[in-house]
């Protein structure tokens, strides 16, 4: 079945949002901006601004509204990546086929980088004036729970406790909903946001984001035994160099394509019973789960 065609739309408005809201590098300070530049632009699969435009359509929301939110939840994975890098954490230097932000700029350009995505995000929610400022706030309040320690940043912190420890699978869960879980989750709630405040409809939608995020880093744990570097555009077999807690090295390559296929049989089941426009959110479901690269 070929993917819903409105995606490769939904491509080009979000390529062409964060294009625009990002700072020009003929202006000062030109580094720092080259660097923002260089980890938002130029590659990445924009699951999660696609996620935004798709539970957007599912709730008939106004496509006008979800620019702002799908890049500002791309310009926070920028961040996160660009963090997620550096020596101190990962210490990767391939990242989307290009060397990573601190090799192809210096750490401290990539730390600031980093950071200014961020605020960079959040400014473009704020700013949207053609959202209701209920709704900008529910966005800043939803991107920035999820950003933080009780998000993403929590979940970076809880991987970089568990490297070379022993997780139970409900730890190693956790750790995986919060670092990648989080953002995902985010992503679906903004573009839900913009057409309902209803909970009935928010909750499955909700439940599916978190069976989503969780398969997809699943699937980047297996994509790293499995695939090459080249196919990846990062640095493959680093999990088990580094001694991460993955769910493979925890039940093994076996072991995590089951629980895999249980987080997709479990979008399966609440997708089967939303109401609306499912078809862009299945695709999307696919796509993390069989993703290449
Ligand atoms: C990589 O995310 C980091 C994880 C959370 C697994 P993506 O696989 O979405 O990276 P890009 O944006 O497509 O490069
Ligand atoms: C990254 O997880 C999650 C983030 C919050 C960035 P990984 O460390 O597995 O991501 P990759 O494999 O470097 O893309
Ligand atoms: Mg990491
Ligand atoms: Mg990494
Ligand atoms: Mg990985």
């Amino acid at each position: 079945m070929p993917a819903d065609p409105r995606l490769a739309r939904w491509l080009q408005r979000a390529e062409a949002r964060i294009e625009t809201t990002l700072p020009a590098t003929d202006a000062s300070p030109r580094a720092l901006h080259a660097a923002m530049r260089h980890a938002a632009l130029g590659g990445g699969k924009r699951l999660r601004p696609l996620l935004v435009y798709a539970a957007g359509a599912a709730v008939q929301a106004d496509e006008g509204l979800l620019d702002a939110p799908a890049a500002a939840v791309e310009l926070v994975h920028a961040f996160s990546l660009v963090h997620d890098d550096l020596p101190a954490m990962d210490d990767d230097d391939l990242r989307r086929g290009r060397p990573t932000v601190h090799v192809a700029f210096d750490e401290a350009t990539a730390i600031l980088a980093g950071d200014a995505l961020q605020a960079q995000a959040f400014s473009l929610l704020a700013e949207e004036t053609r959202a209701p400022h209920a709704l900008r706030v529910a966005w800043l309040a939803t991107l920035a729970n999820a950003t933080g320690a009780a998000g993403m940043c929590g979940g970076q912190a809880l991987d970089m406790a568990g490297t070379g420890a022993s997780l139970a699978l409900e730890e190693l869960e956790r750790l995986h909903a919060l670092k990648t879980g989080a953002l995902i989750r985010a992503a679906v709630r903004m573009g839900a946001l913009a057409g309902t405040n209803d909970g009935a409809v928010l909750q499955p939608l909700d439940d599916f984001a978190a069976a989503l995020g969780l398969a997809f880093q699943i699937r980047d744990d297996l994509l790293d035994i499995e695939a090459s570097s080249e196919q990846l555009g990062k640095t493959a077999g680093k999990d088990q160099a580094q001694a991460k807690s993955t769910y493979p090295s925890l039940l093994g390559a076996d072991g995590a394509r089951d629980a895999l296929a249980r987080q997709v049989a479990r979008m399966d089941h609440i997708l089967a019973g939303l109401g609306g426009d499912r078809e862009p959110l299945r695709a999307l479901a696919r796509l993390a789960v069989e993703r290449q690269h």
